[in-house]
């Protein structure tokens, strides 16, 4: 479906805010949900790229993406006006907990858009939501308004130069020092964070939900190009069709 861009903004250093509209179903998106969106006019990019759904309304949805190669950096020189071709919504969103759990969101760097849409739904179940979010610097921090109407936040960056220094990991250690304690953890961001945190709770009753990465080909499950490895040691999950949200106890991360 083609989607018209209404605003294109740099919101953080290399990173972008693109708002969306047109014929789409908006009302069915699931927080984690994301689009595959075709990169350039002609031919000369086969693969459209994977980008998170980070907010929608009912005639809007808007992405924030890092550029990191072609594809990225072209979408962010798209002007307002200029059509979109995207696919989707498309693979499975994050299941929502059951009303006044206790709730812990933690985002690592632009892994964090998804989480903002699913913590909006999370406001109106769990009147204590606990947002995480971490950054390599101030100059990358995006949507830290946004997110702190929705829940308590702390942002770390690893240099220290916005919220508290350190990981998401060393903030999450010093909440439950404190006091917090959560029935669930919903999580985005590199590999690395999502498997430090599954570490960490694994001998607990919490539960976790992480969202996966991997380069897609085709984006709906028939080319088996984003498998992920599982704990039954099959290679048989897709991250697009059969994720990209998993329970952290299915896989291997
Ligand atoms: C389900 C899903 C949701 C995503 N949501 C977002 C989002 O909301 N915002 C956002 O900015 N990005 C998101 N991504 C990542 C995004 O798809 C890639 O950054 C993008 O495809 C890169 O395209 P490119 O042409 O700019 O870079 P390329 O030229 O294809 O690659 C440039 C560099 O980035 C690396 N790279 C490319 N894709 C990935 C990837 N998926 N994982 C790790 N490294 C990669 C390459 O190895 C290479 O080093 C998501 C990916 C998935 C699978
Ligand atoms: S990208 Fe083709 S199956 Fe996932």
């Amino acid at each position: 479906m083609l989607l018209k861009i209404k605003e294109n903004n740099q919101i953080a250093q290399n990173v972008w805010e693109i708002t969306l509209a047109g014929q789409f179903p908006y009302e069915s998106v699931q927080p984690g949900q994301f689009i595959m969106v075709r990169i350039g006019r002609g031919s000369e990019h086969v693969l459209r790229r994977p980008i998170s759904i980070a907010a929608v309304t009912e005639e809007r949805l808007t992405i924030v993406l890092r550029v990191v190669g072609e594809g990225t950096k072209w979408l962010s020189k798209q002007s307002v006006g200029e059509q979109l071709d995207v696919l989707g919504p498309l693979g499975r969103g994050f299941p929502l907990p059951p009303s006044n759990a206790k709730v812990l969101v933690v985002g690592g760097g632009i892994g964090s858009p998804p989480l903002y849409l699913l913590s909006s739904k999370l406001q109106a179940l769990t009147p204590d939501l606990d947002l995480v979010l971490g950054f390599r610097t101030k100059s990358e921090c995006f949507w830290t308004d946004r997110f702190s109407q929705l829940g308590n936040l702390v942002i770390t960056t690893d240099d220290g130069s916005a919220g508290r220094a350190g990981n998401v990991l060393d903030a999450v250690e010093g909440m439950l020092q404190s006091g917090h304690k959560w029935d669930y953890v919903y999580a985005c961001g590199p590999q690395p964070m999502l498997r430090a945190l599954q570490q960490y709770f694994s001998e607990t009753a919490v539960q976790g939900y992480v969202s996966l990465e991997e380069r897609m080909a085709c984006g709906v499950g028939a080319c088996y190009g984003c498998v992920c490895r599982t704990k039954d040691d099959a290679f048989s999950k897709r991250i697009c069709a059969d994720g990209p949200v998993f329970d952290w106890n299915e896989v291997i991360l």
